[in-house]
């Protein structure tokens, strides 16, 4: 049958490539929450890498580090540092998805083959996307494991406490200037999505920086990926410090749905995860948008929660400072309360907030 976005049925697992495997996992397990599902590695006959598979509900984050020398996973490290390498879509027919995406034009990373053993069958190909991030598409409707060539973890669990994060919501790119346009049409091209959204200049702006943004989105809504580029700004756009830090484009960052937002950021500080502070004036700013939510506002005011609303609903989200050396990658936390938007309005309480951050570091 032939291939449109209403076969993709949602975001499946995320590949970080990583200096240290054994360290992130630690930090991912300790201040996010995960528990360590499967391990790769010399003891289980793979030579040249480590790799931790880390999960919690629905989420599965790889973890991978090189164990031997000029292994191509130190050309990814040596130029953007520890970041997302893959992203993935669980899809109806991996065959069908891949061919339809190279007769497009796509780039092809690896042609798509079954791996088998006692959990069944996983079925998975990928395409070359932005930067030297790469998009897997992946059959796991006949495999009861979680990732093949993993082996479950015998070692100790360094989980903290449990933080309720439960699926990938959204996945965003920053590409250089002038090239969202490409990436929003390379995947209307190669994969039917469509353009939901477009945030022009002007609409997200501070005096110092800007950024454009396009959101697309598979024609059901199980995947949604933003593509952000830089605006001219007075000052150094964040997307240009990201994409010269990372030493070209890349995932920006990650959001991760819950359904009790409280808890998970209460529950993640208290883990001694750091987040972009909002200015205090960001609640006086939000009372008249915030009459009726149930959450109290001096709950959010004290987690310092984001909201938003549109006609549909609200959304409370929060972001992460970022989680490595460079301020190239970092987390959402979002509850959705009905609005399918991103938290739009609150572009420029956060903006603000970077953009401090970035000033402390020299480069606005
Ligand atoms: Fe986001």
């Amino acid at each position: 049958m032939a291939y449109s976005s209403h076969d993709i049925l949602g975001f499946d697992y995320i590949q970080k490539y990583v200096g240290n495997a054994r360290h992130t996992t630690y930090y991912y397990c300790g201040l996010y929450g995960f528990e360590i599902a499967g391990y790769m590695g010399p003891e289980t006959g793979v030579r040249d890498r480590v790799s931790y598979l880390l999960k919690q509900n629905e989420l599965l984050l790889a973890v991978t580090a090189p164990i031997v020398p000029d292994h191509a996973i130190h050309t990814f490290l040596s130029k953007h540092g520890d970041g997302v390498r893959e992203i993935t879509f669980k899809v109806k027919d991996v065959y069908e998805a891949h061919r339809y995406a190279l007769e497009h034009g796509a780039e092809n990373f690896r042609d798509p083959a079954r791996e088998k053993d006692s959990h069944g069958t996983f079925i998975r190909g990928s395409l070359k996307i932005y930067g030297d991030t790469i998009l897997t598409l992946t059959d796991r409707s006949n495999y009861t494991g979680l990732i093949p060539g993993y082996q479950p973890y015998e070692g100790v669990q360094v989980t903290r406490q449990h933080t309720n994060l439960l699926r990938i919501d959204h996945i965003v790119g920053n590409v250089e200037t002038g090239k969202m346009d490409y990436w929003a049409s390379w995947f209307e091209d190669k994969l039917d999505l469509e353009t939901f959204v477009h945030f022009d200049k002007g609409d997200i702006s501070t005096q110092y920086s800007a950024l454009v943004s396009k959101v697309v989105r598979s024609k059901n809504t199980a995947v949604r990926l933003p593509i952000n580029e830089p605006a001219e700004g007075l000052k150094k756009s964040q997307i240009e410090e990201y994409l010269d830090v990372n030493y070209g484009p890349g995932v920006q960052h990650i959001a991760i749905e819950t359904d009790d937002i409280l808890h998970s950021i209460a529950a993640m500080r208290d883990n001694g995860v750091e987040f972009i502070p909002t200015p205090s004036s960001y609640y006086d700013v939000i009372q008249e948008r915030a009459a009726g939510i149930p959450e109290s506002l001096t709950e959010l005011e004290r987690l310092s929660i984001l909201m938003d609303k549109d006609e549909r609903g609200y959304l409370l989200q929060l972001f992460t400072q970022p989680v490595g050396d460079r301020p190239t990658l970092f987390y959402e936390i979002i509850q959705r309360r009905g609005c399918d938007g991103f938290g739009q309005n609150n572009f420029q309480a956060l903006f603000e907030a970077i953009e401090r951050e970035q000033a402390k570091r020299g480069n606005l």
